[in-house]
């Protein structure tokens, strides 16, 4: 079984969907987890679920895109638990719209969100990790980022830049201790699905994905597990595809 004991991580995202069933699993291993969220109320609701059964959890407000906010969430993480040893960048946001009818705000909006807020959260967190020689920084991407998914293009680009950004930032962090890799999930019922996932979206990813399923946040929790203990000590720069295999299929999958 792994165990997070002694550690401390830093869940962004952390009150919804994918980073928050993340930071129930990684509390369940024994780490003490900072949930830091845009939502407030999420963040503390999660906090106050996990406490309630033994766990050691504290809610942090932050926006992503905001270098001072990003600095907040680590100081009060840091007030509340000494270190950051483990990071993980789930805070994300999206929508489906045809590349021609795509917005410069839209665009602006969800770069800034995933990958802005991916590499302010990261090199903040990393400059902390350094003092102790040891880091995982975990970077939720996304198959958009691997795969030309129709009604994405702003998502993906700023997806395919996360991609980019962790095989940077494992190289040049490895000597410090730290690994950096990054997660793409597949599909995987949560709010922001509840937003992007029309019908037709829903039919597609059922019948182009190997496994013909969505994926579920205990499965998606797992990978993020395995990533942040001690047994993936000679992992770096990966994109691990968690997804029922459809970034690997093609157009011929459903004959
Ligand atoms: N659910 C899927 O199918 C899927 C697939 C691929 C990738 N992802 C990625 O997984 C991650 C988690 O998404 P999810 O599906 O759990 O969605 P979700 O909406 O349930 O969770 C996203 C969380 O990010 C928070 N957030 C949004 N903007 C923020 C900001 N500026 N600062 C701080 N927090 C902010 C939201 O409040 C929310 O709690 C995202 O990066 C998403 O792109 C999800």
């Amino acid at each position: 079984m792994i165990d997070l004991k002694n550690k401390v991580a830093l869940v962004t995202g952390g009150g919804s969907g994918i980073g928050k069933r993340i930071a129930e699993v990684y509390s369940q291993a024994g780490a003490s987890v900072s949930i830091a969220d845009i939502n407030l109320s999420n963040a503390l609701e999660a906090t106050e679920r996990i406490n309630s059964k033994g766990g050691r959890t504290i809610a942090c407000a932050v926006d992503v895109r905001k270098e001072e906010s990003v600095a907040k969430m680590i100081s009060h993480t840091l007030k509340n638990f000494d270190n950051i040893d483990i990071l993980v960048n789930s805070a994300g946001n999206g929508v489906t719209k045809s590349f021609l009818k795509t917005s410069l705000e839209d665009w602006e909006n969800i770069l800034a969100v995933n990958l802005k807020g991916t590499f302010l959260a990261g090199q903040a967190a990393a400059r902390e990790m350094v003092r102790n020689n040891w880091g995982r920084i975990i970077n939720i991407t996304s198959i958009a980022g691997l795969i030309g998914i129709p009604g994405r293009s702003a998502y993906a680009a700023s997806k395919g830049g996360v991609i980019a950004l962790t095989r940077v930032m494992s190289v040049e962090l490895g000597t410090l201790g730290i690994t950096v890799n990054a997660i793409a999930p597949g599909p995987v019922d949560t709010n922001l699905t509840s937003r992007m996932h029309t019908k037709e979206t829903r039919q597609a990813y059922l019948s182009g994905s190997p496994l013909t399923r969505y994926g579920t946040l205990d499965e998606l929790a797992a990978a993020a597990l395995f990533l942040a203990s001690k047994d993936s000590s000679y992992i770096t720069g990966q994109t691990l595809s968690v997804d029922g295999g459809i970034s690997s299929s093609g157009p011929l999958f459903a004959i």
